[in-house]
């Protein structure tokens, strides 16, 4: 089966793009580069030892997309490309309503065109806003803060509306909760362009000696010890539940969180970190960062009820692959 995978050179793509051709799927990768190299596409072919099509296309282009589907046989659409900072996207909404919106309808247009009746989409769990923890897929979705948690939002109801209209099209809506770790081999992994935003590729830059501390955003939460708490998965448990979310696809709109079901704060996380890797990572607390929620983490029960998938990384491995590929990692 031929998979169209949007955004394949990325962080958590090219991650999938492993996972499914071990799966036995062929796969085709449409980005435009803009956060994604052509290099991990080369490593995911030497990790896996088989080949890869691979289009530098920017995926709001219908015709350019277009012309992919017309070339290759595709049975489903991965979409993964998408623009992810949030503080840019306050910055820069037109970009980010066109570059992760139209990119969804561009692609669901095409599916149609073409009889493609398999479409799984990466979404977040931003879309949960303040919501109660756990976070579980029936509750009402309340306003994000901010453009980006909105397009993931939009493309949710989009995606809905079109399988209203078309019964025969299924899609499957994927909420990650917090994607962290790398591939086992150390190839492939997070690699964020400038200061990263989030907390673990701040903690192994600080740790490579890149960056002098890690600032805390607050220690003043209602949480375990004071500071935020968060759902991390390991980003090969995540790549493996879109594997079997494509496999188990039927008819409609099916939407699952993709996380452990643990909350971990920002200290413990540090401290598994030291644990996993026995190296210190200097911190500081400061001010609680804009817009943080003090605690989030999913109610991961309906993937293991219906797809049965749970996550099978700890966060010592999820702290000790990261650091494993930062070590090795050259810009
Ligand atoms: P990433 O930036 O590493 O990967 C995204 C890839 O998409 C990049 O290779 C980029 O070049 C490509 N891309 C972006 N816009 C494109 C376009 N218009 N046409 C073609 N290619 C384009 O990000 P990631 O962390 O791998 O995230 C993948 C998806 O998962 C995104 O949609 C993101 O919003 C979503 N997500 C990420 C997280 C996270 O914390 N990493 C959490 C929840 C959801
Ligand atoms: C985690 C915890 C911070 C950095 C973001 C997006 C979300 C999703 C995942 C895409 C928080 C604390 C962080 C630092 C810190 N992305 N922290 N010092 O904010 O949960 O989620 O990425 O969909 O939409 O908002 O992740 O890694 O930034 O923060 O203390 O230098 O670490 O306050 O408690 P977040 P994060």
């Amino acid at each position: 089966m031929n998979i169209l995978v949007t955004g394949g050179a990325g962080y958590i793509g090219s991650h999938t793009c492993v996972a499914l051709l071990e799966a036995g799927y062929s796969v085709i990768v449409a980005d435009n580069l803009c956060n994604g190299k052509e290099e991990t596409l080369n490593k995911v072919k030497q990790l896996t030892n088989k080949d890869l099509t691979f289009y530098e296309i920017d995926v709001t282009d219908d015709i350019a997309v277009n012309t992919i589907f017309s070339k290759h046989e595709i049975d489903g659409v991965i979409h993964f490309a998408g623009l992810k900072a949030v503080g840019e996207s306050v910055e820069r909404p037109l970009t980010y309503y066109n570059n992760n919106v139209v990119s969804t309808m561009v692609l669901a247009k095409a599916c149609l065109t073409y009889g493609v009746n398999r479409f799984v989409f990466s979404s977040s769990a931003t879309v949960y806003g303040d919501n109660k923890v756990p976070f579980i897929e029936t509750m009402d979705l309340l306003p994000t803060t901010n453009p980006y948690g909105e397009t993931k939002a939009m493309s949710e109801r989009i995606l809905t509306d079109i399988v209203k209209a078309n019964p025969a099209f299924s899609v499957s809506l994927l909420r990650y909760f917090n994607p962290v770790g790398a591939h086992e081999s150390g190839l492939i992994g997070e690699a964020p362009n400038g200061i990263p935003n989030n907390l673990m590729p701040y903690v192994t830059q600080v740790a490579k000696g890149k960056l002098e501390k890690l600032s805390v955003f607050g220690n003043d939460y209602p949480t375990v010890d004071g500071t935020g708490v968060r759902d991390y998965i390991h980003v090969m448990d995540l790549a493996e539940g879109h594997v079997v979310a494509l496999d188990h696809l039927t008819e409609g709109v099916h939407v699952y969180n993709l996380g452990t079901g643990q909350g971990t704060s920002v200290l413990e996380l540090v401290n598994a970190f030291e644990e996993a890797n026995g190296i210190k990572v200097p911190y500081e607390i400061v001010e609680r960062r804009p817009g943080d929620i003090a605690s989030f983490y999913a109610d991961a029960s309906k993937a293991k009820r219906e797809l049965g998938w749970t996550a099978k990384r700890d966060v010592i491995a999820m702290c000790r692959d990261a650091w494993r590929f930062e070590k090795n990692y050259m810009e």
